[in-house]
């Protein structure tokens, strides 16, 4: 098929590789310049395993294309994929003015009957204002060109994208007819190679609802966990048996159910705060996902707390080593990241900071920790130890799992470990001689 992917932030452009790579024709659009002419040139704006790779293999075989000008490829276009940003509004909503931008284009540059694919995580009712935008343009252009809006949501996880989207857990295609409907299956079709049950068709509002709802589910396992820990911590009990213990049971299973500093990434914040909005717009007060949301903010700062605890409320002259800056392993991305409040808090109490992440700290220096002297950067984990008076672990990343701890007992001040994502066994850490704190065990 011929497919346009309007949007080449994280979403888009993983969508639109991928789609190349399974035969298909893609042009990639976006309106920052700079960046298409990046992407022509196979240079890629994030960092995601495997992506940098197969955009340029499909531009070797020319299956993918970059262009600022939608207009020029909608004449040959089977779907468009609409994937740009609905970043937070002031109120907690998602923004739809990028969503509904495009969807203005499309009417005024469409020349024949196309399906149009929600892609964006949106609001559910997205699809009828996207609708209804196009008809609106159609209708000034005196042109009656039949047209259909589906909804398509993605689940993609930072990190594991490429894998997601090639062998998808399911795909979710939410339309109002038939016809989108099987030209999505058909679209799909090849990335389901034994059994289509996984393809899962819907009406379009039940689809757009499904995205928020998985999100909201997950983020909920998360904050639970957090919760629990916490209270684990206050009755003597340890969270990561707890853990294995719930966790054997199959009605609950062990994924997702890792505490640690809280959640982050550009997903479940976003999501849990529009979901509550869409609640909140039709008269409904939604507490358990308000809670889910406060839980979650209060846990990014307990391991600041648990440094407040050891070093006391003013910070003056100490020097912490922190070892990961990114939401999570495999990612560049800082969105919403623990340990920007994290660092702010210890900064604030007057404590500087050296820190190390294998891939973060160009986006942490130059956007989230902004102008902040007190943070300098290491080329690696253990340069961020000497003179520190403990180490903090905050992302868990594969090469922070099994560091050399003699020379962490070498470079820093004292041994204390400040552990926010419980990497490490903690009888063995007393044996090596460690000050040893983690989430959710005293
Ligand atoms: C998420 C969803 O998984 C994905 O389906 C959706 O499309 C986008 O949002 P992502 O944001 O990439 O993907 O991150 P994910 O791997 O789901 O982790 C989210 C956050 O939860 C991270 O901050 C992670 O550290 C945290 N987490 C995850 C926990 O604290 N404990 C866990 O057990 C699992």
């Amino acid at each position: 098929m011929n497919l346009t992917v309007i949007g080449t932030g994280y979403v888009g452009l993983v969508s639109g590789t991928c789609f190349a790579e399974m035969g298909n024709t893609v042009t990639c659009i976006d309106v920052d310049a700079k960046k298409i002419e990046n992407l022509t040139n196979g240079i890629i704006p994030i960092y995601e395993p495997g992506l940098e790779a197969m955009v340029n293999r499909n531009l070797n075989n020319k299956t993918i294309h970059f262009s600022t000008k939608l207009s020029d490829y909608l004449e040959k276009c089977d779907v468009a994929f609409i994937a740009v940003g609905t970043p937070m509004g002031d109120d907690g909503s998602a923004d739809l003015k990028y969503v509904l931008q495009v969807a203005k284009e499309i009417g005024q540059h469409m020349t024949h009957s196309l399906v149009i694919v929600d892609k964006s995580t949106v609001p559910v009712g997205t699809a009828d204002k996207v609708r209804d935008t196009i008809q609106n343009e159609l209708k000034q252009r005196n042109l009656d060109i039949p047209f259909h809006v589906v909804s398509n949501p993605e689940f993609l996880k930072e990190g594991d994208a490429i894998n997601d989207f090639m062998k998808p857990d399911r795909v979710v295609i939410g339309s109002d007819d038939e016809e989108s409907t099987e030209q999505m299956r058909s679209l799909y079709a090849p990335f389901f190679r034994s059994s289509m049950d996984r393809l899962i068709t819907m009406d379009v509002r039940s689809a757009e609802m499904t995205k928020y709802v998985a999100n909201a589910m997950l983020a909920t396992k998360i904050s639970f966990m957090n919760e629990i820990a916490n209270i684990c911590e206050l009755v003597g009990a340890d969270v990561n048996k707890v853990r294995i213990g719930i966790g054997s049971d199959s009605r609950i299973g062990y994924s997702f159910i890792y505490p640690g500093s809280g959640y982050g990434g550009s997903c479940f914040p976003k999501d849990v705060k529009a979901l509550k909005k869409t609640a909140e717009e039709h008269g409904y007060t939604a507490s358990l996902i308000t809670s889910v949301e406060d839980v979650n903010d209060r846990q990014k700062l307990v391991i600041a707390q648990k440094v407040v605890n050891r070093f006391g409320e003013n910070l003056t002259g100490k020097t912490f080593a922190v070892w990961g800056l990114a939401f999570k392993p495999e990612t560049d991305d800082m969105r919403e990241a623990p340990s920007i409040y994290i660092i702010k808090e210890l900064v604030k109490r007057g404590a500087k900071i050296n820190a190390y992440d294998p891939k973060a700290m160009e986006e942490a220096a130059h956007f989230y920790l902004k102008d902040m002297k007190e943070v300098t950067y290491a080329k690696s984990k253990y340069e961020t130890l000497q003179d520190a008076d403990a180490m903090i672990l905050l992302t868990e990343w594969k090469e922070f799992r099994s560091p050399d701890f003699e020379e962490l007992k070498i470079q820093l001040k004292q041994p204390i470990i400040f552990d926010g994502r419980n990497q490490y066994n903690d009888t063995l850490m007393q044996k090596k001689g460690f000050e040893y704190y983690q989430i959710g065990k005293k």
